[in-house]
C-alpha cells in the first residue's frame, strides 16, 4: 500500500524535522506530543524557519504554505487510525517508548509498518511492546532531518524483509540516501565509527603526542576528511559527545568506547565547544 500520510511522534527537535521534512516531500503529516500545545509549538516553529526561507529567497509564499497545510497537530496517538506509516521520534527513554508502541499498536490497523528514529535503544525492545515485532523498524535520521541526506535503515530480530524494504523505500521518497544494516545494531554506523575516531584524536592530544591542531591538519591533509576531529567535536558539543560514548559503552558493551579523562576535565571547564565560545580552539 503506497504511504501517503505520516504520523510523527514527538514534536520536539528531531520530530517536527521529520514533520517538516514529511511535508515538503508531498506527504500529509500528523504531528504528536503528550499535549497538542507542544505539537502547534512545533508548527510554529515550522512556520518561522520557512517564512525565513521565503525571506531569503528560497522558497516561495505558496509553497510555504503548500507544506504547512499538509502539516496537523495533535496531542494524542488517536490519529494514527488514519495514517498509513508511523514514525516514532519521542524522547529517548525505553520506557516511554515502550509505552507508546503497545499504544499505537492497539490504535494502527494491523498491517501498519511502526518506525523509530531511536539513537540507540534496543529495536527489539521496543518491537516486543507490539502484537507486530516483524513490522517494527529503526530509521534513524540525521540531525537537521530536513537536510542530512543520510538515514540509517536497521532491523530488530524479527523485523520482515517486506518491512525493511518499505522503510527503505519511503526514506528515497523523502529524499534521502538510505544504508540498510543487516543486523540489528542499537547505534548505526555513523555514531560508532565516528566515536571512535574522535576518541582516538582524543587519545593522542592526552598522551602529548600531536596537539589538537596537528591532529585536525594530519586528518585534513592525510586522510582528506573536510573537517579535523578537533573542529568536529567542538561542533557537535564535548558534552554531547560524551553522553553518546556512555550510551555507546553500555548497550554495545565495549570497551573500545572508552574516552580520555581530558573530556571530563574539559567538561568541567565549560569547554564544551562552539557553543559556548571555547572547547579544544577559542570560537
Ligand atoms: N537530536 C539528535 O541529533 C538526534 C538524531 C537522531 C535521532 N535522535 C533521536 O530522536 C528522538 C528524539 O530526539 P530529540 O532530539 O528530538 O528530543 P527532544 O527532547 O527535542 O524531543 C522529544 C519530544 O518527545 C516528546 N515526548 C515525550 N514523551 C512523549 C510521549 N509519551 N508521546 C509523545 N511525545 C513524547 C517530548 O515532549 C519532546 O517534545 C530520540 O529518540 C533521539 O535519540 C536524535
Amino acid at each position: 500500500m503506497p504511504v501517503k500520510k505520516i504520523l510523527v511522534v514527538g514534536a520536539g527537535n528531531m520530530g517536527a524535522g521529520i514533520a517538516q521534512l514529511c511535508g515538503q516531500q508531498g506527504f500529509d503529516v500528523v504531528i504528536s506530543d503528550i499535549s497538542l500545545d507542544f505539537s502547534k509549538a512545533a508548527l510554529a516553529r515550522m512556520e518561522a524557519g520557512l517564512q525565513k526561507r521565503v525571506e531569503q529567497g528560497k522558497l516561495t509564499e505558496e509553497q510555504k504554505n503548500s507544506v504547512l497545510s499538509r502539516i496537523s497537530a495533535a496531542g494524542d496517538l488517536s490519529p494514527v487510525a488514519e495514517c498509513d506509516f508511523v514514525i516514532e521520534s519521542a524522547l529517548e527513554d525505553l520506557a516511554i517508548k515502550r509505552k507508546i508502541f503497545a499504544e499505537l499498536d492497539r490504535l494502527a490497523p494491523p498491517g501498519m509498518i511502526f518506525a523509530t528514529n531511536t539513537t540507540s535503544l534496543s529495536i527489539s525492545a521496543l518491537a516486543e511492546a507490539t502484537g507486530r515485532p516483524d513490522k517494527v523498524v529503526q530509521m534513524h535520521f540525521f540531525n537537521p532531518p530536513t537536510i542530512m541526506k543520510l538515514v540509517e535503515i536497521m532491523p530488530g530480530r524479527q523485523t520482515s524483509a517486506e518491512t525493511l524494504s518499505a522503510a527503505e523505500e519511503l526514506a528515497k521518497q523523502l529524499g534521502k540516501d538510505p544504508v540498510v544494516c543487516g543486523n540489528e545494531a542499537p547505534a548505526g554506523i555513523v555514531s560508532r565509527v565516528l566515536g571512535q575516531l574522535l576518541n582516538e584524536a582524543t587519545w593522542l592530544v592526552a598522551s602529548g603526542v600531536a596537539t589538537p591542531e596537528d591532529v585536525d591538519k594530519a586528518m585534513k591533509l592525510g586522510a582528506n576528511h573536510p573537517m579535523g576531529p578537533f573542529q568536529l567535536l567542538d561542533l557537535i558539543g564535548l558534552d554531547v559527545h560524551r553522553a553518546k560514548m556512555q550510551t555507546l559503552a553500555s548497550v554495545l558493551d565495549d570497551p573500545r568506547y572508552k574516552y580520555p579523562d581530558l573530556i571530563d576535565t574539559m567538561i568541567e571547564q565549560g569547554r564544551l565547544g562552539k557553543k559556548v565560545g571555547k572547547g579544544f580552539y577559542s570560537y
